[in-house]
């Protein structure tokens, strides 16, 4: 099978910003059946959204949970949302998720347009699952949908002369976004499958999903407003 296969890191922001977002999973869901119907294949990664968050807060107020418990907290929301992204894609998607980017017979076998996996283990995020199966499917560009227009500089929210960053290399964004894992951290991009990406030399366009034509652009090879990290 030679279809040309795309690697989303659809981030759990887009999802369930707060409620699940159906009009956008609407949206997001048209334009990938058009992609499919011209012949392209999916390999869609779910973040785990507010529903990780609410989780994560409400068992913080319940006593001590320590950093792995919020980490698979989040991973059950991530796979839940995956379950959820299969269920709406049924038709394309293989009937399985992924839960563990080292074992990919399932995904392997496949002939679906959509594959859909969720997070593995704590520790992790759903940036580097995404950036594992990329490399593991010979993947050379990850697509990463969040609700950010650009990576900058700095963290927007705190500095107001943060700058927007249309092109950066791997070393640059490593010396923005650190090289350590931090539970529920809200980096662009996870430092740790920042090193992978930068080392298998993996390219990722981080961009704004609620944005679909901007997306539509990405997808058809034109200039497209967001970060490209290489
Ligand atoms: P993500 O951080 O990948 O999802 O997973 P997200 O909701 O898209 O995050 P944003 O919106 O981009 O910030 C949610 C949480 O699940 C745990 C982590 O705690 C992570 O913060 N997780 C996820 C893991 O521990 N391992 C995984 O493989 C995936």
């Amino acid at each position: 099978m030679n279809k040309k296969m795309i690697v989303i890191s659809l981030g759990g922001s887009l999802i369930v910003p707060d409620e699940i977002d159906w009009k956008f999973l609407k949206q997001f869901k048209k334009i990938i059946e058009t992609e499919i119907k011209k012949g392209c294949r999916f390999i869609i990664v779910t973040g785990g959204g507010k529903t990780a968050r609410k989780y994560i807060e409400a068992g913080a107020k319940m006593g001590n949970i320590d950093s792995d418990d919020k980490d698979w907290i989040g991973i059950h929301s991530t796979r839940l949302n995956a379950h959820f992204m299969r269920t709406i894609f049924k038709k394309y998607a293989h009937p399985t998720i992924n839960t563990n980017p080292y074992d990919l017979e399932s995904f392997l076998k496949a002939k679906e347009s959509i594959l859909v996996a969720g997070g593995y283990r704590p520790g992790n995020s759903t940036d580097y699952i995404s950036i594992l199966l990329a490399k593991h499917f010979e993947i050379k560009k990850v697509v990463n949908l969040s609700n950010i227009d650009y990576v900058c500089d700095k963290d927007p929210k705190k500095y107001k002369d943060a700058k927007k960053i249309k092109e950066i290399s791997w070393p640059d964004f490593q010396k923005i976004v650190g090289d350590k894992w931090d539970p529920g951290s809200n980096v662009p991009f996870d430092p740790v499958a920042s090193k992978v990406a930068a080392k298998e030399g993996i390219e990722v366009a981080i961009l704004n999903g609620k944005k679909l034509e901007n997306f539509q652009k990405y997808l058809d090879g034109e200039k497209f407003v967001g970060t490209t990290i290489r």
